[in-house]
Parts: structure tokens; C-alpha cells; sequence
């Protein structure tokens, strides 16, 4: 198939598809955990690569090589590898392109482990990392160090959505002779590709949008071959943190829908979001498709719409915001996002809980934001559920 000339929902229903002898229509699941051979030379070509074919799930499996297909087509890359969560695609993009002494300069905000993982875990074994602000181009040019070999962006960030210029990032990235990495959870490729605008690898947590509802853990790793197949996939092979089968085939499912979620919880996010902004509870609505978001036009420039994350600040700190969250009776209290059921969450003290309180106030996660995950709910019954919480701040 020329994934090339398709549009993104016809690749998202039919990319990656390849039939068996049974010539199945759905995607087949292959849960199996090693592969057999016709004798012990083929199995000596299979494991040496000189014959193409699959050995053990470990590193190979046809369901989760569907899944790596698709969201290639998706993201418009040339390779793809999928992992078994959004942590351990960061982890292996780490692990497999960089060494000690190696240096990155990444935005403050982003996702908690992230900001974990980069300064606490991979200062063990000698990788540093300056935090910027990911709004300020400048910022990033001046964190730059002759031992820099990667620029590691989210946008819009979790939990504020602010917005990063991704095309000015690549070109610094790319004077530097570094690797621009953007984790494109919030927005997944139905609404940004971040290749297209100059990035070299995507990250994602496709736990996220990528399944859509709420079902299973995966990650992937998507962009040029020589980084994705010969720098990243050795280390999942020989380290092992890859995606089940079982979850590449619901997320294959999960994927056929993407682009009308994406498109429908958009819309329903920003008539959260414009409500939320009229209410006199709420100090400030952080929302990408809103014009009052600082980087709103930087936003429509890069993304499709807005996106399905909607944060705000009650006024009253995190009593307030408690009293939000307690009163819901539709939208469910969790951490995770990109879900078709609506969640709500308290930043300070779950996502952003075990960073330092100085990171989490130079990330501006304060005690009374909250963060919404907009699902596909009709929008006049999560107004009401949110209500009830605001009307007795
Ligand atoms: C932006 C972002 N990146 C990465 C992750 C990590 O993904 P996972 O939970 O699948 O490991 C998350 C999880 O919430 C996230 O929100």
C-alpha cells in the first residue's frame, strides 16, 4: 500500500495490515512467545538476520510489527519500534542513542516520571540534563553545550499545554548537530506530526490516544530509520521493556478510531474550556484552542485543534480544587488521559507528586490547577458534574 497518498484516516483503519495464509480481515493476534523453524540452519539465518522472519517475541512479533507499521503510516515515518509503555520508549530512546557524558536539554514542563527519569535516574550513569523553558527559543539555543545531543520537547506540555515551536526547535537542533525528540502524547498524529515540521524521533505514551480507551499499557518510538532500527532497537532487544502482543492488537483496534476521537473530543474540550473561562471560580484556563492561550496562534499554526486537555486553577488552592474533584460524579477521578471517558486530576499531588515542590513551582503546577482529560460525554453533563465541585469553592 503507498501510505504516502492516503489520509491519515484511511491509514489509521487499514496501514500495517498483513494477512495470513487464513486471509483474515481484522488484524490477526499472535500470541505466541517464540516462532519455529524448518530446521536448525533457518533458525541459525533467523537469529544471525540474514533471513528475514521471526524468532521471539522479545523482539519480534507480527501483531506488534502491524502496530509499528501503522503508526509509521500515521506519523509519517520511515521506522517505527513499539515499546512496552511511554517510560520505557524515553528510556530506550536514552538508552539507545546515548552515552555518558552525553547532555540534554529538555523543557520543564513535562510529564512527571519524565522529569524523574532525567534527573535522578540517568545522572547514574552520566547523562545530564539542563530544564528550559520550552516556550523560549532562545532558552533552548542557550542550554546548548559542546556535549548536547538532544533537544526532548512535549507540546503541548502535561499538565499547562503550553506550546513549543517545534520547526524553530528542529532548526536550532539541526545547526547544533543534535536530535530533536518530541513526546506527541497530547496531540497524537491525528493532530500534529511533528516529523513533517523537522523533528527527528516522536515518543509516545500510546496508553494514551493511541488506545483511546483506557484499556492497555504501550509506548513506540517513530522517525528515521538509522536512529529507530539500528540505535533504539538493539537495546529493546537485548533489554527486553517490549509491547505485549496482546496490547499492539488493541491498540491496532484502538487506532481505527483516532482521528473522529481526536476530532470529537477537540471540539467538546473547547466548549469545557470557554465555559470554564466564564466562571468565576476558576482564575485561569490553560487551553490551546482558546485565543487568551499565550502560544494560541503558534498552536493553530502546528496543530489541527486545540486537543483533548483542557487545565484550570480554582481559586482557594488545592482545598478548592479537592472540593472540584470530590464533588464529580461522571467524570472519573484518575491520572490517565486521551481516554473517551472524561478524567480529572490534581496535578500537585498525583502526576507531579514526587518531583521536588521548587521543580513544581518552576513548572507552574500549583495547588489549585486541575487537569482535564475530555472525553466523549455529552458536554452539558460534564459542565453540570463540574458545577456541583464549583459551587461550593
Ligand atoms: C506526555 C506523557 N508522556 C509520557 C507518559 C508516560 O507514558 P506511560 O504511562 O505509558 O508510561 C505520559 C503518561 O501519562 C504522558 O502524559
Amino acid at each position: 500500500m503507498d501510505t504516502e497518498k492516503l489520509h491519515l484516516d484511511t491509514l489509521a483503519v487499514r496501514a500495517g495490515i498483513e494477512r495470513s495464509q487464513f486471509n483474515e480481515h481484522s488484524e490477526a493476534l499472535y500470541l505466541t512467545s517464540s516462532f519455529v523453524f524448518a530446521n536448525a540452519a533457518q533458525a541459525a539465518a533467523r537469529f544471525s538476520g540474514a533471513e528475514p522472519g521471526y524468532t521471539y517475541s522479545r523482539f519480534t512479533n507480527p501483531t506488534v510489527t502491524a502496530f509499528q507499521a501503522r503508526l509509521a503510516a500515521l506519523e509519517g515515518a520511515e521506522a517505527c519500534v513499539a515499546t512496552a509503555s511511554g517510560m520505557s520508549a524515553i528510556l530506550a530512546t536514552v538508552m539507545g542513542l546515548m552515552k555518558a557524558g552525553d547532555h540534554i536539554v529538555s523543557s520543564h514542563s513535562i510529564f512527571g516520571a519524565t522529569v524523574q527519569l532525567f534527573s535522578t535516574l540517568l545522572p547514574k550513569f552520566g547523562v545530564t540534563t539542563t530544564f528550559v523553558d520550552g516556550t523560549d527559543v532562545s532558552a533552548w539555543e542557550r542550554a546548548l553545550t559542546p556535549s548536547t545531543r538532544m533537544l526532548f520537547v512535549e507540546t503541548p506540555s502535561n499538565p499547562l499545554t503550553e506550546i513549543a515551536d517545534i520547526a524553530a526547535l528542529a532548526a536550532i537542533a539541526r545547526r547544533a548537530g543534535v536530535l530533536l525528540v518530541v513526546d506527541n502524547c497530547f496531540c497524537s498524529p491525528a493532530l500534529q506530526r511533528p516529523l513533517d515540521l523537522g523533528a527527528d524521533l516522536v515518543v509516545h505514551s500510546a496508553t494514551k490516544h493511541l488506545d483511546g480507551q483506557g484499556r492497555v499499557m504501550g509506548g513506540a518510538v517513530a522517525g528515521r530509520a538509522d536512529l529507530v532500527t539500528e540505535g533504539i532497537f538493539p537495546f529493546l532487544r537485548t533489554a527486553g521493556p517490549s509491547l505485549s502482543p496482546f496490547n499492539a492488537w488493541v491498540l491496532l483496534k484502538g487506532m481505527e478510531t483516532l482521528g473522529v476521537r481526536m476530532q470529537a473530543q477537540s471540539a467538546r474540550a473547547l466548549i469545557l474550556a470557554q465555559w470554564l473561562e466564564m466562571r468565576p471560580e476558576i482564575e485561569r484556563v490553560y487551553y490551546p484552542g482558546l485565543t487568551s492561550h499565550p502560544q494560541h496562534v503558534l498552536a493553530m499554526r502546528q496543530q489541527k485543534s486545540g486537543g483533548s486537555i483542557v487545565s484550570f486553577v480554582v481559586r482557594g488552592g488545592r482545598e478548592a480544587a479537592w472540593r472540584v474533584v470530590d464533588a464529580t460524579r461522571i467524570i472519573s477521578i484518575t491520572a490517565n488521559l486521551g481516554d473517551t471517558k472524561t478524567t480529572i486530576t490534581h496535578p500537585a499531588s498525583t502526576t507531579h507528586g514526587r518531583i521536588s515542590p521548587e521543580a513544581r513551582a518552576a513548572a507552574g503546577i500549583g495547588e489549585g490547577l486541575l487537569r482535564l482529560a475530555v472525553g466523549l460525554e455529552h458536554t452539558e453533563d460534564l459542565t453540570r458534574d463540574l458545577e456541583r465541585g464549583l459551587a461550593k469553592v
